[in-house]
Formats: C-alpha cells, structure tokens, sequence
C-alpha cells in the first residue's frame, strides 16, 4: 500500500484534499493522471452496462436529495454503523472494527456500549436554517434511478426487464475513514438496477454475478484475487434478501469491491402510494407522502407489476485502487529498477507519449506536435508531446503510469517519416511508418 500511496502523490493520481489546510479526513482529489484513470474506469463501466447491452438506460440524477425519499428507503432508520466511544481518550471507533474490544487509539477497554450512527449527512437548503429546510446528499445513487423510475419507462416504453444504470458521487459519513481510498466519505458509485419480473429475480441475480466478475477480469483484476462472499441472513441490509460481495485481495486486506443484491419489490413498493392494490411481495414502509405509483404495467396482461430489483454496485475508488494495485510492478533490467504499471491500455492515462529525440531540435519537435496533433483528433483519450529531453529517462517515466506505448521522432524520421514504437511491457521497439501509427495505436488499443 505504501508504495501505491507514494506512487499516487508523487505522479499526481491522488492527493489528499485541501491539503495546505491541514485535509479533510476520507476525501481525496484526483489528480492529472489520476482523472484519466477514473474516467477511463468509469466509461469502461458504462460502455459494458449501457452502450454494450439494449436492455439499459443511463441516468444523471441529483445529488442533493428529498429528505423523504430517504425516510421511505429506510435509510433515516437504518443506515447506521455501531459506534463506540473510548471513556479514557475519547476516541469513536466502529464496534465491529474493534480488536480484542479495545480502543485502537489508546487501547483501553472502558467503551461505552454500541449506539447507531446514521451515516448520511444533512445539508440546508434555502435561507433558512430550521425545521424542515433540510436535505441529504445522497448515500447511495440507487434511490434516484427508483424514484426516476416512472420517469423512464414512460420516456422509453421500456418493458421488463431492462435496467437503469448510473455513476455519481455518493456521501457516507464514515465514523472511521481507512485505508488510503478504500474507505472514503466522499465517493462514486457505479449502480445498476435491474428491474426483472418477480420470479425471475434469482435467474438474473446469478446471471449479473457472472457479468460482473467478467468485467473486473477485463480491467485486469485477476480471478484468483477476487472471491465470492455470501452475505449471511443476519447482515443483510434492510432492503435485501439476498446479497454477495465481491471480495477483492487488497493491499491491506480482502475486502469488497463490488456488493451485488437482490432488493427484491423493497424500493419501489416502499416510495409507491396506493400500496394495498399493488401485489408486492416486500414488507415494505407504509408511505403517506408519495404521489406515484412505481409499478410497470405488463403488455400481455395489463395487471400493474412492481418489478424486483438486482443492483450490481460497485465502488470507483476501490475499483481504482484494486486496479493499480494489480498493475504496479518493479523489476531490475540491466542493473537498474523499473516501476511499471501495467495498466489494460483502454484504462491507461496516457495512450501513447510523442517523444522528440532531441528537445531542441526545432525541426523534430515540430513533426512530433503535428504527430500528436493528428492522434488526439481520433478520440482515442490523452496522446501527450513528451518534450522533456532524456529519452532513456521519458520512457521510465512513462512506464510508471502507465502509457502502453512511447512513439519517438528521431533523425531518420526526417529523412523516411519512420517513427519508434517502444512498448511498455516487453520495451521492445519497432519502426514504423508515421502514416501508418494512427491504425497501430487504434488496434493497439482495442
Ligand atoms: N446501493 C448500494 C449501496 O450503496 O451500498
């Protein structure tokens, strides 16, 4: 972790926020490269949950949020974590965190019994600073995608099943934030809801397990990392009647990267009025409040059917962080250590690093800027102009975060527009013709 830790600041992945007052505890900003790898993670997702499959609609929902949806979700009443404080030092710690039930700052063991902490943060909204004026920023993105349900099935005729997919920024008041990005106050969400007939729930709960383990293997996450935990019954969120976590072997241990659970007709029979002449099968929260009914009605039959729901949710900063984790490597070539991140190129930050030869060469930095000129206009994310002199030195740098492949201009490119072609992994090179590296790299990268 430490080597990932000082990986991050020091090429500009992550810094700790607000660092020159002191932080703020569990948030972090992204930094240069750290924003590529985010967004590349990101876009990754959508394109396998959206653009890859006809069954899925994306949403971009607020993040400020109607105090009563959470009330309905249950999150008011449950979200909480058990908290402990310490009578010595006054520590607060999680009690399913503690070790030997002691205080992890001053190890003492005079702790006050376990209380629940609800994990959402209030903000105000308007002027006014009592009462009812309040919100929460969200806990999770789900709420919006159940609330926004009427909303898309009536602007896209969608019928069951098909799902709702969305990624954005969630708030947890986390009493003990840990673990560099692993536990986070602030944090982004990748959320799918599935909604799927009733009785068809187990089928497709099993079907997005297998999906999702697929993907995580095409980010580079290897199998043998990852592992299935089945949440027992007692452990199961409020909404849940069954849920896995997809465990992943972190640096400071295995822990979840993604849960995935089948919240059953919980959530949209809880935010729906008229709940007595709906079939649902949840013991949902009686709600005085809503003015929709959050059901789906069936082509066939026309009976009204709220449908079950399989969420897939999964953490970006986790997912970032199991990511480097599995493409940091050092190695000694020829005497010397290498850091390299290998990195699936679809995620790298950087795709390729045009390199003059020569930093003052006017004449080879100018074919190097049109090269990269070119390049970027094809869309296929960062091309950069490498023009920092030392080629032995770029292309070290450019193995440690990640760029796939490091394209130099020398002097025989003035004379046959031949260019280098260094790969990161192997560091061998080819030459090829200029004209032809726009193709190399589109292949390259697919
Ligand atoms: N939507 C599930 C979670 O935030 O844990």
């Amino acid at each position: 972790m430490e080597d990932l830790v000082s990986l991050c600041k020091r090429r500009g992945f992550i810094f700790q926020t607000n660092e020159i007052y002191g932080g703020l505890q569990g948030v972090y900003d992204y930094g240069p490269l750290g924003v590529e790898l985010k967004n590349n993670l990101k876009a990754s997702w959508w394109s396998s949950m959206v653009y890859e499959r006809d069954d899925v609609e994306g949403i971009d929902s607020a993040i400020l949020t109607n105090s009563s949806v959470l009330k309905y979700s249950g999150h008011e009443d449950t979200f909480t974590d058990p908290l402990v404080d310490c009578r010595k030092c006054n520590a607060r710690s999680r009690a399913d965190h503690l070790k030997d039930n002691k205080c992890p700052s001053c190890g003492s063991n005079d702790l006050t019994n376990p209380r629940p902490f609800n994990l959402m943060f209030k903000t105000n909204i308007g002027p006014v600073e009592e009462g009812a004026s309040f919100a929460y920023l969200r806990p999770e993105t789900a709420q919006q995608i159940f609330t926004n349900f009427k909303n898309v099935c009536d602007s896209t005729s969608r019928s069951l099943p098909f799902g709702i997919a969305q990624i954005g920024k969630a708030f947890r008041n986390e009493v003990t934030p840990r673990n560099f990005i692993f536990r986070v106050r602030e944090l982004e969400q990748m959320e799918l809801e599935f909604f799927v007939k009733p009785g068809e729930d187990e089928k497709w709960y099993k079907f997005w397990i297998e999906e999702r383990i697929k993907w995580w293997v095409n980010q580079g996450v290897s199998e043998e990392r990852l592992e299935i935990y089945k949440v027992p019954q007692k452990e199961l969120a409020h909404y849940s009647k069954s849920t896995i976590d997809l465990m992943y072997k972190f640096p400071h241990g295995t822990e979840e990267l993604e849960g995935i659970a089948n919240r059953t007709d919980f959530d949209l029979g809880s935010h729906s009025k008229n709940q007595s002449e709906l079939n649902i099968k949840a013991k949902v929260i009686k709600n005085n409040e809503s003015n929709s009914k959050l059901a789906i009605q069936e082509k066939e039959t026309n009976e009204w059917v709220v449908p079950y729901v399989i969420e897939p949710s999964a953490g970006v900063e986790r997912g970032f962080l199991a990511i480097l984790n599995e493409a940091y490597r050092t190695e000694e070539v020829n005497g010397k250590n290498r850091t390299v991140l290998a990195l699936k190129p679809h995620l790298a930050p950087i795709k390729a690093a045009i390199i003059p030869l020569k930093r003052n060469d006017q004449e080879l930095v100018t074919l190097a800027t049109n090269l990269k000129t070119k390049l970027q206009k094809l869309g296929m994310g960062r091309i950069l102009l490498e023009n920092s002199g030392n080629i032995g030195k770029s292309y070290r740098r450019h193995d440690e975060v990640g760029t796939p492949l490091c394209v130099t201009v020398d002097f025989q490119t003035q004379e046959d527009n031949t260019v280098t072609v260094r790969d990161r992994d192997t560091m061998k090179q080819i030459r090829l013709p200029a004209e032809g590296i726009a193709q190399y790299l589109k292949e390259y990268l697919n």
